[in-house]
């Protein structure tokens, strides 16, 4: 069941307060136009321009080179195709960390800039301050604890966070500091579970277990449509890659032995 009729917009209070209905959140990253449409309409809860964009529409192996401007320009093209949907927009590498005051800037640019409704930021304890200077000026946060690829080469590589601690104490310090909802990734789905029980804010998981408020996925995962890997939590629910490049080799086909345009396509 989604969380209110496909008419009216999904607002951060309501978001927030899924969790305490009991009702589960669906959340689906997009880029432009065309994907935000079709997540809108299909149901989603909110659309989450991810940073994930730097891998699946940039072709680059982290999200690291991913800037402000190009975070925007993709954000403008998502809202255009939004009706309902909560838009949250993830905050780029080195577009939050070298000061709280510089976070704050960014952020509400962010929003001022684009009509999303939310921001995301990696990171929990350390990031704590900038949360709360976030949400005192007016700017709605989700945090993103556990793996944090933005610190993809502090943590060695893109792989499934284990310490506890240092995760529970992580989420604490965003809801602490107001975070509306929290993304935990790649942990174990038992400390999925544990962070979960222990938040009021609603947790949206990716790979971290059925227990979550919540599931994220990564629009081209979930469609089959990125070919380099296939995460382990990732599941796909078409697989779209084949059926397009299919398409294409079809299309190629035709014009080369002179089939396209045939005469339905041709103005007389
Ligand atoms: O960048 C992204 O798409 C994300 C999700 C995978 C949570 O942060």
């Amino acid at each position: 069941m989604s969380i209110q009729p496909v008419s009216r917009p999904v607002t951060v209070p309501e978001f927030r307060a899924a969790k305490s209905r009991g009702t589960k959140l669906a959340v689906v990253t997009a880029y432009d136009y065309t994907s935000a449409r079709l997540c809108d309409e299909a149901g989603a809860d909110a659309v989450l321009v991810g940073d994930s964009l730097g891998m699946v529409v940039q072709g680059h192996p982290t999200s690291l080179p991913v800037t402000l401007k190009e975070m925007i320009y993709h954000t403008a093209c998502v809202m255009r195709g939004i009706r309902r949907a909560l838009v949250v927009v993830d905050m780029p590498f080195l577009s939050y960390q070298v000061s709280v005051r510089q976070a704050v800037r960014n952020a509400g640019r962010v929003l001022k800039e684009t009509g999303a409704h939310a921001v995301k930021l990696e990171g929990g304890v350390r990031m704590e301050r900038t949360v709360k200077a976030c949400v005192d000026a007016g700017i709605p946060v989700m945090g993103h604890v556990g793996l944090t690829p933005q610190s993809v080469h502090l943590l060695g590589g893109f792989k499934v966070q284990r310490d506890a601690q240092t995760i529970l104490a992580d989420a604490a310090a965003v809801e602490e500091a107001g975070a509306f909802a929290v993304v935990v990734e790649s942990v174990p789905a038992d400390l999925g579970a544990k962070v979960t029980a222990t938040m009021t804010i609603p947790t949206i998981g990716i790979g971290a277990g059925p227990s979550c408020d919540g599931q994220v996925l990564v629009y081209h995962d979930l469609l089959g449509l990125f070919p380099d890997f296939k995460p382990k939590f990732a599941k796909r629910y078409a697989d779209l890659g084949t059926a397009v490049k299919t398409a294409i080799e079809t299309y190629c086909q035709e014009v080369r032995d002179g089939t396209f345009p045939a005469a339905e396509h041709t103005f007389r």
